[in-house]
């Protein structure tokens, strides 16, 4: 069933389809916010609240997104009304495919902006790797205090960060505008084999060459006093932002699998790949950054201020770190393509205009917003869109399309689809699609109608609340 009757594309194989999903769930947010956020919440406990969090709310609302999804063979809009239609419930439930394509365009415009800093990175490891050869340690000679400020450096220059940022995106649109089979599958299947090579290799490295001990010791040590709320919250919304769920990135994806593949287990390896990957970038970080003596709490300036000044005093540093960073720059893409098709789908189907066209459209209005997200460093340090708000008085553009987006529409995204696949479609048409049986299917239906909508709507109250 490749091209089928229903007239868009297909995923190739389900193993495309798995590549695919755990591209779009791999990306800056395991790599680069995992460990931050582990760090700067007290490391074990956070990371095994995580785990809770992904096995009892994120893998049973992936599961509904992407069976949305599939039963309706379209973009996110169209395929919760398929599903609302089937249901003899309200058409009025595609809302939830449209907040959800609205926040991964939200998404998308500011991710490739973070993108554009690893770019940046990428350039700074290849000519420090030209200058000092392949053996020695990175930046030669630099004081600590200069490769630390590498990253305030890119920050003062707003055309350096809004052009790196275009860049990411150009890449991501040329994937995107090429279709499911040649574009999106094609980056999934060649890259994320590569990134899963590096990455094993460059965590080994780390446990040989690192402190690999204190960081075992840091991740997995589970100290209950340190389990507060705002951990718990720091949590859950890493575990969602990780797996990509509550803004129709899944539910798109999901519009490409066939009906011969198995839901349930699918989800099941996906939200397992993901959480292994977050754990595993803990321990290829950590290691080198204490082995420098670092702190394991440097928030957002772990991977590109800790972790450069650490690959100064290891072996092969330029080039480990060349290689850290086009891994990460490989992850990224496969999620940028992600929340980029989901905008994309909908443009295309809805208006009926080509692919590529749709592409564009898109692609520009998430430049738009991506430039005023890069020059939010510098030159509109002081804009504050929202500022009549509260919640995001003195918050940059960056930082309240990521605060929207994150204590908004991905909270709100969720509980709704919960109510919806748990309490609104019909439950037979759900049995049908999800794949599962036995304990696990009645677990899965207490988990969606019961436990997660309370939990997410904890969540949202909070999160408005902080
Ligand atoms: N999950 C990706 C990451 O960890 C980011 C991402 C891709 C995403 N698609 C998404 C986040 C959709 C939310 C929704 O980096």
């Amino acid at each position: 069933m490749a091209a089928s009757s229903v007239g868009h594309e297909n995923w190739s194989s389900r193993s495309a389809f798995i590549l695919a999903a755990v591209g779009s769930a791999v990306g800056l947010g395991n790599m680069w916010r995992f460990p931050a956020e582990a760090g700067e919440n007290g490391g074990g406990a956070f990371v095994l609240f995580y785990i809770f969090c992904v096995l009892l709310i994120g893998l049973p609302v992936l599961l509904s997104e992407v069976l949305i999804g599939r039963h309706g063979q379209a973009n996110a809009p169209e395929s919760v009304r398929r599903v609302a239609r089937d249901s003899n419930a309200s058409g009025g439930w595609g809302v939830i495919g449209s907040i959800g394509v609205f926040a991964a365009f939200l998404i998308l415009s500011f991710y490739c902006v973070v993108g554009g800093w690893v770019v940046y990175y990428i350039g700074v490891f290849a000519g420090d790797l030209f200058q000092t050869g392949l053996t020695g340690g990175a930046f030669e000679g630099r004081a600590a205090e200069d490769i630390e400020g590498l990253l305030p450096g890119l920050f003062g220059n707003g055309g350096l960060m809004a052009g790196l940022n275009l860049g990411f995106l150009a890449v991501t649109m040329f994937f995107v505008a090429r279709g499911v089979s040649s574009g999106i599958e094609w980056v999934a299947v060649y890259l994320m084999p590569l990134f899963f090579m590096l990455f094993l290799g460059i965590t080994i490295y780390g446990a040989f060459t690192g402190n690999f001990s204190e960081a075992v010791a840091y991740l997995f040590t589970f100290d209950f006093s340190k389990l507060t709320p705002e951990v718990m919250l720091a949590a859950v919304g890493q575990a969602f932002f990780s797996l990509s769920l509550g803004v129709a990135g899944m539910m798109t994806y999901g519009a490409y699998a066939n009906r011969d593949t198995n839901l349930g287990e699918t989800s099941g390896i996906i939200a397992g790949a993901d959480t292994a990957v977050a754990l595993l970038a803990g321990l290829a970080i950590f290691p080198i950054v204490f082995a420098a003596g670092l702190s394991a709490s440097a928030g957002p300036g772990l991977m590109f201020q800790s972790l450069p000044i650490a690959f100064q005093a290891m072996p092969f540093g330029s080039l480990i770190g060349l290689a850290f960073f086009i891994m990460i720059f490989f992850a990224a893409l496969t999620s940028s393509v992600s929340l980029l098709e989901a905008p994309t789908a909908w443009t295309h189907e809805r208006f009926k205009i080509t692919r590529p066209s749709a592409t564009i459209i898109v692609g520009l209005g998430a430049a738009i917003l991506g430039v005023l997200s890069a020059l939010s460093f510098n030159d509109l340090a002081e804009f504050y869109p929202l500022g009549f708000i509260p919640l995001f008085a003195e918050t940059n553009f960056f930082d309240t399309l990521d605060g929207v987006t994150a204590k908004l529409f991905m909270p709100i995204g969720a509980i709704l689809t919960c109510v919806f696949v748990g309490w609104v479609a019909d439950a037979r048409l759900i049995d049908d699609e999800n794949g599962l049986d036995g304990a696990l299917h009645l677990l899965w239906r207490v988990l969606v109608r019961f436990v997660c909508p309370t939990v997410l709507a904890v969540i949202l109250v909070m999160g408005l609340l902080a």
